[in-house]
Order: structure tokens, then C-alpha cells, then sequence
């Protein structure tokens, strides 16, 4: 692809996105690219160039879906449940009766289904009672319609302990889907993080966006961290992914722990 349309590609995908293209990454976004263009019979790049002018409304929704990166997986970076777990517990020993939580980029659920996993293990340890709502969303309809099936392989479920596994999922034909009582706590919708302000009705006690803003620059990954800061409650807290820090990124929120934030005060 020539260097002229290639930056006119990545443009289009950061204006929509926030999703930042390094040159490194050209021979990657190419492979990814040609089977897209497989798959709609087009000739070339400069077809699809064409083609994506023509129907950006639908077809950008494709591109992202080619372009970025889905992987997740059940208690990834399982420290961050274990402190959900012990924050969520604490809340609800002190008489919270309504915890709100959003899963930003959430991808296929396994994120925002374990965090339904510990809200329930919360309640269960301390015997309580709260009206726990956890908003999973994404930029992608197609990990999201996943995500809202609920329905999981062998292979994806085995980092749940056998004891929550038989608790909180039916077996299927092999498959795993996750019991109602982990899917009335879940509402799956799609929100982009780069256009606020966020379609959201706070306060929110817990924001997991973990393993994403890795992907945008350090302008947007500020402005989205300031619209979280803006929906956290006085004790809020914001987890980002064990590899994401927000040092430098002005004075909305502060560190609490790895990963960890909390709103300036
Ligand atoms: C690597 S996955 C992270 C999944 C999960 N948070 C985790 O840590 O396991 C990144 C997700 O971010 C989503 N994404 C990328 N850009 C986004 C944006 N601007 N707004 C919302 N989601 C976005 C992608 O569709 C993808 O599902």
C-alpha cells in the first residue's frame, strides 16, 4: 500500500478509534486488511480504500473488528478480582445498597462475566444483600453479541476454579453458559471511548478498562481517563491492565495501588 493511502487508512481508524497504528505495525494491519478484502471478492487495497469511502458508516465497524485486538480471557490479571473482591466486600459491610460497575472495552465478556462472578461471591461471603449492576460495553458489536450470548468453550473457562464453574455455569453440549444469575447483573451496549460524554448515568463505583488505552496516545488516554474520573463515586476506582500507567496524565486521578486509581481529591 502506498504511504499516502496507508496514513489515510490509520487516520481513519485513529478518528474513530483512538486506536494509534506505529509504522512497525504496517505488516500486520496489511495481512489482517487482505483477508478482508478476501472476503468482500475486492481486487486490491485501493478497491477497499474506495470501498470503505463509500460506506464508512458500516464498513469502519468492520475494519476496527479486523484491525484491533480481542484477546482476553477469564481472570486475566486475576490480582485486580482479588481486589474487586475484598472493595465490593467492603461496600456491602457498609450498607451499600446500589453498586454500579462498568467494564469498558470488555471484548467477548470473560472480563465483566468474572466480575460478575466475585460480585456474587461478595454477596454470598458476607450473606448480604446490594442491587449490583455491572454495564459491560465495547466499540465492537461483534465481541459484544458474543459477550450477551454468554456461551463459553471448554478451553475459555478454565481459569474458573471447578467450585464457581459448577455455581455459575450450565453445561451445554460441552459449552458453558453462564447461569441468569450472573447474566440479570449484566447489560452489554456498545460505547466508543473516544466520544463523550460517555452515554453513562453515574455514580460508578468500579471502572475495569483494562487493556486498551495501550492503544491510544497519551491526549486521548487523558481525556478518556478525565471523563472516568467525572462517574467515580468519592471512593471509586478505576483498574487499567497491569502494563498501562497513567503517570503524566494531569491531575484527575491519583495511584492507589498497581493499576489501581482513585479520583483526585
Ligand atoms: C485487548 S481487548 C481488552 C479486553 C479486556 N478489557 C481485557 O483486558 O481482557 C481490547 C478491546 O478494546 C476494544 N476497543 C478498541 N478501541 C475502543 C474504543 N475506542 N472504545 C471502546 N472499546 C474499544 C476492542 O474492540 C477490544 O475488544
Amino acid at each position: 500500500m502506498k504511504p499516502a493511502s496507508f496514513n489515510y487508512l490509520r487516520k481513519t481508524i485513529h478518528d474513530e478509534s483512538g486506536i494509534v497504528i506505529a509504522d512497525t505495525k504496517k505488516a500486520m494491519v496489511m495481512a489482517r486488511l487482505a483477508k478482508r478484502i478476501r472476503t468482500l471478492g475486492l481486487g486490491n487495497e485501493d478497491d477497499y480504500l474506495e470501498f470503505l469511502k463509500k460506506n464508512k458508516e458500516t464498513e469502519l465497524v468492520e475494519l476496527l473488528d479486523v484491525i484491533s485486538t480481542n484477546v482476553t480471557r477469564f481472570y486475566r490479571e486475576e490480582q485486580h478480582f482479588d481486589f474487586a473482591l475484598e472493595y465490593l466486600t467492603n461496600l456491602i459491610n457498609d450498607g451499600t445498597q446500589r453498586i454500579r460497575i462498568w467494564c469498558a472495552a470488555s471484548s467477548t465478556g470473560e472480563e465483566p462475566y468474572t466480575l460478575a462472578i466475585t460480585a456474587q461471591e461478595a454477596l454470598r461471603q458476607t450473606g448480604k444483600q446490594a442491587d449490583i449492576k455491572i454495564l459491560a460495553t465495547d466499540i465492537s458489536p461483534t465481541v459484544l453479541a458474543f459477550a450477551n450470548r454468554g456461551v463459553y468453550p471448554q478451553q475459555r473457562i478454565e481459569p474458573v476454579a471447578s467450585d464457581l464453574k459448577k455455581r455459575y455455569f450450565d453445561v451445554i453440549d460441552g459449552d458453558y453458559k453462564a447461569k441468569d444469575i450472573l447474566r440479570k447483573m449484566l447489560v452489554f451496549k456498545r460505547v466508543n471511548l473516544m466520544e463523550q460524554p460517555f452515554p453513562l448515568k453515574g455514580p460508578i463505583d468500579l471502572i475495569f478498562c483494562r487493556n486498551v488505552m495501550i492503544y491510544f496516545n497519551s491526549d486521548d488516554r487523558g481525556k478518556v481517563v478525565k471523563g472516568f474520573a467525572k462517574l467515580l463515586t468519592q471512593k471509586g476506582r478505576l483498574i487499567v491492565g497491569l502494563s498501562e500507567s497513567l503517570n503524566g496524565l494531569g491531575d484527575t486521578v491519583e495511584r492507589d495501588g498497581a493499576s489501581i486509581y482513585r479520583r483526585q481529591s
